[in-house]
């Protein structure tokens, strides 16, 4: 079958393997579309990050590179091995990319995101979305009924909101700024209406600008190259200061930006991977007793979140603005991405 393994830097090769084989407690699946992620772009540019360099097997996985990419997709279900019970042949599903040690216990209630050499589907091993077909334990499969599969290809990065979003305790009624609205900023953001949070955006990019507007995952967008932002999110919410506001940018001012406009005794949540140490004004987070948490991908969001599409609270055909072959993933996907990053959101793969 045809897959995309990354070798190294600028290595992604699209090769033929072997399909993978069914164990007990596994399921086969059918990738039918992929997503192409920010994660993947920093692996492609500046990588191996999450991907266990060759020669240096990752813990739990113990596979090496070159390893098979993709860990934002959707498919169906083409064969249940042995003990599997509860999904079946034919049905629909997104996959919880999950590498997780053996003994950790993943039920409810459990921060199994936080256990030791935690690792993904399509970046640590275990195969991953951009190729036909992957073997995935039972207990990352998630049905969607009739979600349509390539909506669902944004399942994984909506829980990744979803998940910030539980992280911030906000709750309805409450005002939250969101700082920089690439992928990960829109579907939270939509998340946040979703739960009737007004949100306010801020940034930048026109083209990312108009997309918030265009989805109406936003109540206000703000430019801070065009205003003050802390003193625009004061006069929206009557000089109290926002309640929670998410970083979402990588970007040291954004952070800084809503140390500055969250009230205070107020909940920044960062979501960003930051590539370098960011330089913030600490006085503001200590003299406003503010929390600064972070927020690590999802822990038994998929259920919840996956209840949002279907109850029509988040519509995620907006935010595909690309659909590609395998075969020209580095070409129309990787590069397009790096070239044109702030025309597009979501581009899917179909393997
Ligand atoms: N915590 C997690 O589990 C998790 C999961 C996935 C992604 N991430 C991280 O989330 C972050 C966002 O991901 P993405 O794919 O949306 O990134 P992105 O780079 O596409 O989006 C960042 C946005 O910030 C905007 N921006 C830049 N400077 C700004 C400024 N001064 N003010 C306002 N906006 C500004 C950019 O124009 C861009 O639209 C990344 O750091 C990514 O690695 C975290
Ligand atoms: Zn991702």
């Amino acid at each position: 079958m045809r897959a995309a393994r990354y070798y190294a830097r600028h290595d992604i090769r699209i090769e033929d393997i072997a399909e993978p084989v069914l164990l007990p407690g596994t399921v086969m699946v059918q990738v039918a579309w992929c997503g192409i992620c920010g994660t993947d772009l920093h692996e492609y540019l500046d990588g191996p990050i999450f991907v266990p360099a060759h020669g240096h097997p990752q813990p739990i996985s113990h596979e090496d590179a070159p390893v098979t990419l993709g860990h934002e997709f959707s498919g169906t279900i083409t064969a249940v091995g042995d003990g599997v019970t509860a999904l079946h042949v034919g049905e629909n599903v997104v996959i919880e990319p999950y590498i997780i040690g053996p003994g950790v216990d993943t039920g409810p209630g459990h921060e199994y995101q936080l256990s030791p050499d935690m690792n993904f589907i399509g970046l640590g091993g275990r195969g991953g979305g951009l190729s036909e077909k992957v073997v995935v334990e039972q207990r990352w499969v998630h049905p969607i009924g009739d979600i349509p599969l390539d909506a669902a290809a944004l399942i994984e990065p909506l829980a990744v909101g979803h998940h910030a979003w539980v992280r911030s305790g906000a709750v309805a009624g409450d005002t939250a700024v969101v700082g920089g609205a690439g992928p990960i900023g829109l579907l939270l953001a939509a998340v946040l209406k979703a739960q009737g949070i007004t949100v306010i955006v801020s940034e930048v990019s026109e083209a990312r600008k108009a997309i918030a507007v265009r989805t109406g995952v936003a109540d206000h967008v703000l430019d801070p190259t065009l205003v003050d932002v802390g003193a625009e999110v004061r006069k929206l919410t009557e000089g109290r200061g926002a309640d929670v506001g998410f970083e979402c940018s990588s970007v040291d001012a954004v952070l800084d930006m809503l140390l500055e406009t969250v009230k205070p005794a107020g909940v920044v949540v960062n979501v960003s991977i930051w590539g370098h140490r960011p330089a913030v004004d600490m006085q503001k987070l200590v003299l406003k007793e503010i929390d600064l948490r972070g927020t690590i991908a999802y822990a038994n969001d998929h259920p919840a979140t996956i209840k949002l599409v279907q109850d029509g609270k988040v519509r995620l055909e907006p935010f595909i603005t690309g659909r590609i072959d395998l075969g020209d993933l580095i070409r129309d996907g990787f590069d397009a991405l790096i070239e044109h990053k702030d025309t597009e959101v979501k581009i899917l793969v179909h393997p």
